[in-house]
């Protein structure tokens, strides 16, 4: 068997428009690839190594025959990688014995997604990786990269809704659903969208965690944020397809109102989201699992240069302009 020795494979970031949280326990979400990408090297080696580096700084050896547990003594970069290794692990035992010439592989991770910022960047390296270390044998179908990228996305919190590791794989604009099958929207209107990063790096397991624990202690009062969640991710469906910003920007405030009584935002959020619509925003929230991370924006287009104006001159450095319904996996 001819083996091909290199592969580059990408996948984007996204953010969550509607519904994050409320998502892990069977509510629906919105979310929306960007066009911000982490590539993904592999490469056959000879020897019986998992090699992972990233350009974070990371860097990591792993046996490729028998597979590693996590373990606390090890460097913490070890451990950042582990999900990563054990995703490449699983795909190179699928292969084994095929052809002695190479007995591992070499992996180089290099992102633009901020980390730690609610954008999916986990996501999408395990999205990246599958794709990219199966293509060594052959060109895998989204779907079976998909389950493959969510197994190793549940390392690193066990309770994953899977859909970060969804739009990473399929990319564009969705209506999630964990466990079912989800469906492509249209959105009438171009979305423009600025991304706004806190300072404050957050943990999405113990964000999740966080709300497990409150949901314990406060059954009644989730069920009822998270029907409220659920009606408004429903309305902002129909919002999207007439193209009512205005509506949407709406939506947002209130799915932020819902985040803020669950407890995952803080003032430095609230205080950007308080500065966007100040500036002109229809609608901003947080994005992902809060405690940190981002808050997005959403504008009508012709107000995006004053907007990004007004953000710089405010003295914010950390943001972007994002587009929405990039590119799922790509593999070269
Ligand atoms: O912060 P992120 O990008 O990891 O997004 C987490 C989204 C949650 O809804 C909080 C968790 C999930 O698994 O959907």
């Amino acid at each position: 068997m001819n083996y091909v020795k290199i592969v580059r494979a990408s996948a984007p970031a996204k953010v969550m428009l509607f519904g994050e949280h409320f998502v892990v326990y069977g509510c629906p979400a919105i979310l929306g690839s960007i066009d911000k990408r982490v590539s993904v090297t592999a490469k056959h080696i000879g020897s019986a190594k998992i090699n992972i580096s990233s350009n974070r700084g990371l860097l990591a050896s792993y046996s490729s025959e028998k597979l590693e547990k996590p373990d606390p003594k090890y460097s913490e970069a070890h451990n950042t990688l582990y999900p990563i290794y054990a995703a490449v692990h699983g795909i190179l035992k699928d292969h084994f014995n095929v052809d002695g010439k190479y007995r591992g592989v070499e992996i180089e991770i290099n992102s633009d997604i901020p980390w730690g910022a609610g954008l999916g960047s986990s996501a999408a390296s395990c999205v990246a990786t599958v794709g990219a270390v199966k293509s060594l044998y052959f060109k895998p179908e989204k779907k079976w990269v998909y389950s493959r990228a969510l197994g190793a996305e549940r390392i690193i919190h066990e309770n994953t809704s899977g859909a970060d590791c969804n739009i990473s794989t399929f990319g564009g604009l969705i209506y999630y659903v964990k466990d079912t099958q989800n469906r492509k929207l249209k959105s009438k209107a171009e979305l423009s969208l600025v991304v706004l990063i806190t300072a404050i790096k957050h943990s999405t397991g113990s964000q999740v965690s966080y709300v497990k624990n409150f949901r314990n202690q406060n059954r009644s009062l989730f069920n009822d944020l998270a029907n409220r969640a659920t009606r408004i991710c429903n309305k902002a469906v129909s919002a999207l397809r007439v193209g009512n910003i205005i509506k949407l920007g709406e939506l947002m405030n209130e799915n932020h109102i819902l985040l803020k009584e669950l407890g995952v935002s803080n003032d430095e959020i609230n205080g950007l989201i308080r500065f966007c619509l100040d500036i002109g925003a229809t609608g901003a929230k947080l994005t992902g699992a809060g405690g940190g991370g981002s808050v997005i924006a959403l504008l009508p287009n012709e107000n995006l240069a004053s907007f990004i104006r007004k953000i710089r001159k405010k003295g914010l450095r950390q943001y972007f302009p994002a587009r929405i319904g990039s590119y799922g996996l790509l593999i070269e």
